[in-house]
């Protein structure tokens, strides 16, 4: 039996998001977001499905923070609905939504549970999208202003503060291909989007240390791609490069270089010209953070493609109408060998390693949180109401074994996020896709501690897996 232990003082967690669980959506001057407009768009999410009731969390909150006390947890990454704090997206608070974040933070607190909040998890509010959204410069400044009010609100009992979450996704999932809301399909669009996002958290990092003062810790939470070439070739380099690119360093530079990568600036360039990039747009991105948070799922392999026979196109990132990739009618992705989860996703906890090494690598010293990493399989209630849920446990100590090991090896890792807590809404895919550790039954809200929870409640206390638990890679 070997127990990889992590550094002590390594904060175990699981990650949310308000509108994949919180429900309420009508309740106490909430007003709709894009996801609520999406949902509710017949044909975008699988089944039907909407965030109305997602799992209740608005109504079960206490009961949500007893699950987590009972696992032993440490740390917990939600997200705040900006619909709920400012209705509309500008103008006064709203004393009620900010008061449910409030006291969700005192049942954490009062739990030994450190929150980390994310400001946005892609719920904007829906009025601002009528004036463009991301598209539109001054939806960053709106977003600031709301950042400076929550942080306000919480910033005596919250220090951990994540601006984004994954605006890659938000930017080309939202603005491209339009699997995401608001749906739209417009390459040029989703790069605007992509430097508004940047703009955001540059805003908000800076609302952030003027509310919290010095004890703020200021994170983003990028779904970074561990990018693999198929083969040596120069087509499937470029490939590579492109991919890189536009996924990657497209966040990643302005972050820590304060500019924008020049073969992206050059591979676009029939796209757009970037002039809605101002002066001095990326001076309050440089250097913004504390922490860089990773949400890792699945390893990318990419190849060139010369037009020639049908393109492969196994990214994982659902069919839209657009591309999510701007300038990369070049470059396909071709299917890999298993094995998957549920969403078709491979499995290969070593891009997890990959990518933290890379950043240790590539970039200036940045303590690293992995603010997202899980699974979603097809998980079977049995008579007697438990879950076995083997797979998820082996991904789960797969990728936490490759994690030790990165740390091993002298990156700067500090926590881990496990996605997610609950079943939830997994947005285009609704519920028919379960992520949870705890399962919940959509008809009753009952919540179900899945044999993983159980697993996972071994690891935090032993602060490390044993090889024992799961096969290790
Ligand atoms: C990430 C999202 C998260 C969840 C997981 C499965 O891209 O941040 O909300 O949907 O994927």
């Amino acid at each position: 039996m070997t127990l990889y232990a992590f550094p002590e003082g390594f904060r175990w967690g699981t990650a949310t998001a308000s509108y994949q669980i919180e429900g309420a959506v009508a309740e106490d001057g909430r007003t709709p977001s894009i996801w609520d407009i999406f949902s509710h768009t017949p044909g975008k999410v699988a089944g039907g499905d909407t965030g109305d009731v997602a799992a209740d969390h608005y109504h079960r909150y206490r009961e949500d923070v007893a699950l987590m006390a009972d696992l032993g947890l440490t740390g917990y990454r939600l997200s705040a609905s900006w619909s709920r704090v400012m209705p509309n997206g500008h103008g006064p608070v709203n004393p009620l939504g900010v008061d449910f974040y409030s006291r969700l933070v005192d049942e954490l607190l009062a739990h030994g549970i450190e929150p980390l909040i994310t400001l946005y998890h892609w719920d904007l509010p829906a009025e601002l999208q009528d004036d463009g959204g991301w598209t539109n410069r001054a939806t960053a400044e709106r977003f600031a202003e709301y950042t400076a009010a929550l942080t306000r609100a919480l910033g005596d009992r919250v220090t951990s503060w994540v601006t984004v979450n994954e605006p890659w996704c938000a930017a080309f999932l939202g603005y491209g291909s339009g699997v995401h809301a608001p749906g739209i399909t417009d390459e040029a669009a989703s790069l605007s989007a992509a430097h508004h996002l940047n703009l955001a958290h540059g805003l908000a990092a800076q609302a952030i240390r003027a509310e919290v003062g010095p004890a703020a810790t200021v994170g983003i939470a990028l779904n970074l791609n561990a990018v693999r070439p198929r083969t040596q070739s120069p087509a499937d380099l470029d490939a590579a490069r492109r991919i890189d690119a536009v996924s990657n360093r497209i966040f990643l530079d302005p972050l820590f270089v304060g500019a924008y990568p020049l073969d992206l600036l050059a591979d676009t360039e029939q796209v757009t010209d970037w002039s809605f990039v101002q002066a001095g747009d990326l001076d309050s991105v440089k250097g913004s953070l504390d922490v860089l948070g990773i949400n890792y799922y699945k390893p990318a392999v990419v190849a060139g493609y010369d037009g020639d026979g049908p393109r492969e196109d196994f990214d994982g990132h659902g069919s839209g109408v657009g591309t999510p990739w701007p300038a990369c009618s070049g470059v396909q992705f071709p299917r890999v060998a298993g094995p998957y989860t549920s969403m078709g996703w491979d499995v290969d906890a070593t891009g997890l390693a990959e990518l933290v090494g890379r950043v240790h690598r590539d970039y200036p010293p940045i303590p690293i949180l992995v603010t997202e990493n899980g699974a979603a399989y097809d998980d079977v209630v049995d008579q007697d109401g438990s879950v076995h849920d083997p797979e998820r446990q082996e991904y789960l100590c797969g990728h936490l074994v490759a994690l030790h090991g990165a740390i091993a090896a002298g990156v700067d890792v500090r926590g881990y996020y496990l996605w997610s807590l609950l079943d939830n809404f997994e947005w285009s895919y609704g519920y028919a896709k379960t992520f949870g550790i705890v399962h919940v039954d959509f008809s009753t809200q009952k919540r179900t501690l899945k044999d993983s929870a159980v697993w996972y409640r071994g690891v935090v206390a032993a602060n490390g897996p044993d090889t024992e638990d799961a096969t290790a890679p």
